[in-house]
């Protein structure tokens, strides 16, 4: 049995969609907090049991019967996260799974300025110390990040933003038939996987002339010292760590941390990678 978390998330609803279309859906399970969430899932014939990264004794429920288990990462920040992911791996093993993937990212590395790339890389060490074959899928940055910053730069103008860097910005559609194929075609991606990226990147100077051409409005590239940016953002409501967490990510692509790009996304789609062009139209209004 093929055992899928996050399935009521925005990456996992997409993935055990496309599993559905090339294995029988009793060959597939998912692990949910909300089981209540996955119903559709469940009319279609796929196992739905509860488990939460942060109970790992339901997890042993949840997994039972795993062959594999594609372990998505929990949306949880600070360290927790790779505390979570940790026991979640070491569930899978218990289960008896004879092959763990999971989401990781294409800047997994303990030296990341980004805290999600020093908790991937804690968890892809985790997995490696494991007796068991196991798949990091190196996810590229989610260009769906945008949707956090283009109804600002819309009523603005502007995308007033911290100093950041070229990002191989990477659409979840994509990733999904990645992280499908490495379900269905066991060795693919076998330990560590290329960076699964779009081959473009771009910085947010480049996403303004994108959306200003899409708009037919000026959208301008206002850079903001940090301290200037944490305080607005903390004046508007945004929590001090929050603040801190996204810091991270600017920080990390000033430096060139997400400046990575690879074929290996393309060449297992066999067709080009869905353009940041293309999803920032979707999140335009009535995109
Ligand atoms: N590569 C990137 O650029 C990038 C960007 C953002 C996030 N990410 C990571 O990629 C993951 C998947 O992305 P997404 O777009 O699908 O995010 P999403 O829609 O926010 O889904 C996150 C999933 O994490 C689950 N979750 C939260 N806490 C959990 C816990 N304690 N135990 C088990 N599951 C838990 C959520 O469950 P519920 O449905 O019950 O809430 C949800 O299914 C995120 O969780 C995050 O770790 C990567």
């Amino acid at each position: 049995m093929i055992i899928v978390t996050g399935a009521t998330g925005r990456l996992g609803r997409q993935i055990v969609g496309k599993l559905l279309e090339s294995v029988p859906a009793e060959t597939i399970g998912v692990s949910v907090r909300e089981p209540g969430k996955a119903a559709a899932f469940a009319g279609r014939g796929v196992r739905v049991r509860a488990g939460d990264f942060t109970e790992p004794s339901t997890l042993d429920h949840a997994f039972e019967g795993a062959d594999q288990v594609l372990l998505i990462s929990a949306a949880i920040r600070g360290p927790r996260a790779a505390e979570a992911s940790r026991a979640a791996v070491d569930a899978a093993v218990r289960a008896g799974a004879s092959r763990v993937l999971y989401t990781s990212h294409q800047a997994a590395s303990p030296d990341s300025l980004f805290d999600p790339g020093r908790q991937h890389a804690a968890i892809e060490k985790h997995l490696a110390e494991q007796n068991v074959a196991y798949t990091a899928l190196r996810h590229g940055f989610y260009t769906s990040t945008f949707e956090h910053y283009v109804p600002a730069a819309l009523r603005s103008g502007e995308f007033r933003l911290p100093a950041d860097g070229p990002v191989s910005w990477t659409a979840h559609a994509d990733l999904v038939e990645a992280d499908v194929a490495a379900l269905t075609k066991p060795g693919l991606f076998d330990g560590v996987s290329p960076p699964l990226t779009a081959p473009g990147l771009l910085d947010f100077a480049d996403v303004a002339s994108i959306l200003s051409e899409l708009t037919g409005r000026t959208i301008t590239r206002v850079v903001v010292d940090d301290e200037e940016w944490k305080a607005t953002v903390i004046a508007q409501g945004m929590p001090d760590a929050a603040a801190e967490f996204t810091l991270g990510m600017f920080r990390a692509a000033r430096a060139g941390q997400f400046a990575v790009t690879h074929p290996a996304l393309e060449d297992l789609l066999g067709r080009p990678a869905t353009s940041a062009r293309a999803v920032l139209e979707e999140i335009l209004p009535g995109g």
